[in-house]
């Protein structure tokens, strides 16, 4: 069976790391890939995915970021009836738009921050008579999770009018929400729903969630972060009516569908939908799936997901991203990575890191991800930052309090 991936980050290495481990016998190809990739699959050097898929035949095609799926890759695929798990572009529009997702909710009854959508700076200025400060707002494109910014005062909320609001766009103004942050991913079919284990993210670039928020520095998955009753809370209020209203208005999602939610007093809201799986929330979502993952994806393209399962490690994980100097802003690239070779205890994926002159180099903002397992959340904290310790490159930077948020509701 061949299976193609597309993307080249942390996730889609954590997906292909996961895939090569599957029991059945796989040719596992990713485009473009990178260099971390590489040691588990075939890159293809391309931005055709459709021709790299038809030039390998693929038999399954999965896609990691929301750019192909938001410029309808998955369309595109189908009609030439190749399988592919991911939504259309209809579909991936709860994530590309966030004025979209919004009135979908509303439609739909599903539990989010009240908002106001305003297309001027004057109505923004009126719309935000509204709300009290803190405020959030946020730009309507996909944004790689940069778009958003908290406003503390009415000069903070009319500066972020003057960044975000460029002409011709559209900005959402909502309530400030709070409660923790859980990433809730589910796989689905269109129909059927296969929820993966609850994680939490930490996207603000400094400890305390201080700092501008960068697409994640880091994540984790413990069995605890979610209850039984607040994870079919959260099916019953959201994942569920979010897939029938799909289905209901002729745009079935299937794929990745990521529910970024704050568990408020008053129960779950969504915060924003992503079409896609999390990144770095995917590599410890790997890191603890015990199951083969391979037959779920094939049965979310076939329709048949209702008859896949998915079992999970009791130990946490925990992913702590290091990042190139100067991000979430602009970033240096180009510089040499030492120490890998003495990780012993994580597995490394790579994100933004590409071979010049047969060394390994910085290339992008999210450079590694050092993702380990222990059997308490300690432990696995402890692990991760035990060989993030051997890495270095120039300007590299990191949180060291990744997995802080669950050691503190639980000890
Ligand atoms: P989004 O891209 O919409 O998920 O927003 C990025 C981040 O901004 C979220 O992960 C939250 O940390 C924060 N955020 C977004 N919306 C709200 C809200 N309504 N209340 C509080 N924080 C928010
Ligand atoms: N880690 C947040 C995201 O993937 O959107």
């Amino acid at each position: 069976m061949k299976i193609l991936v597309i993307g080249s980050g942390g996730r889609e290495h954590a997906l292909c790391w996961k895939l090569a481990q599957s029991a059945k016998t796989l040719a596992l190809y990713a485009a473009p890939g990178n260099p971390g990739i590489a040691q588990v699959a075939t890159c293809l050097a391309t931005s055709d995915y459709l021709a790299a898929a038809e030039s390998i035949d693929a038999d399954l095609t999965v896609v990691g970021p929301e750019a192909p799926l938001a410029a309808g890759i998955v369309d595109q695929f189908r009609e030439k009836g190749r399988r592919i798990v991911g939504p259309t572009a209809a579909a991936a529009r709860l994530e590309a738009s966030k004025a979209f997702a919004k009135e979908f909710m509303l439609r739909a009854g599903i539990p989010t921050a009240r908002f106001a959508t305003v297309d001027t700076a004057d109505q923004a200025r009126a719309a935000l008579h509204e709300f009290d400060f803190p405020v959030v707002l946020k730009a309507d494109g996909l944004a790689a999770g940069k778009g958003v910014i908290i406003a503390n005062s009415p000069e903070e909320a009319e500066q972020a009018i003057a960044q975000l609001l460029t002409p011709g766009s559209i900005l959402v103004i909502e309530e400030f929400l709070t409660g923790e942050e859980v990433s809730f991913i589910v796989l689905s079919d269109g129909v059927n729903v296969l929820a993966l284990e609850p994680t939490q993210d930490h996207k603000a670039v400094f400890d305390g969630d201080q700092g501008p928020n960068t697409g994640g520095m880091g994540a984790y998955c413990d069995g605890r972060i979610l209850g039984d009753f607040q994870k079919a809370l959260v099916m019953a209020q959201i994942i569920r009516p979010a897939i029938e209203h799909m289905r209901a208005d002729g745009h079935p999602f299937s794929g990745f569908l990521y529910a970024g939610l704050m568990m408020t007093r008053n129960g779950p809201k969504v915060l924003e939908f992503n079409a896609r799986l999390g990144d770095p929330e995917t590599q410890v979502l790997m890191h603890r799936m015990e199951s083969d993952f391979v037959e779920p994806l094939f049965a979310a393209a076939h329709g048949t997901l209702d008859e896949s399962d998915l079992n999970w490690r009791p130990d946490p994980s925990v992913c702590v991203v290091l990042a190139a100097g100067g991000y979430p802003g602009s970033v240096q690239s180009g510089d040499r990575i030492d120490g890998l070779d003495q990780v012993t205890g994580a597995t490394v994926f790579h994100a933004g890191t590409k071979i010049i002159d047969n060394v390994l180099a910085t290339s992008g903002g999210r450079v590694l991800g050092v993702t380990a397992s222990g059997a308490t959340l300690q432990s696995a904290i402890d692990n991760s930052y035990e060989e993030v310790r051997k890495i270095h490159f120039d300007g590299m930077h990191y949180r060291t309090d990744i997995g802080q948020k669950g050691l503190k509701r639980w000890t």
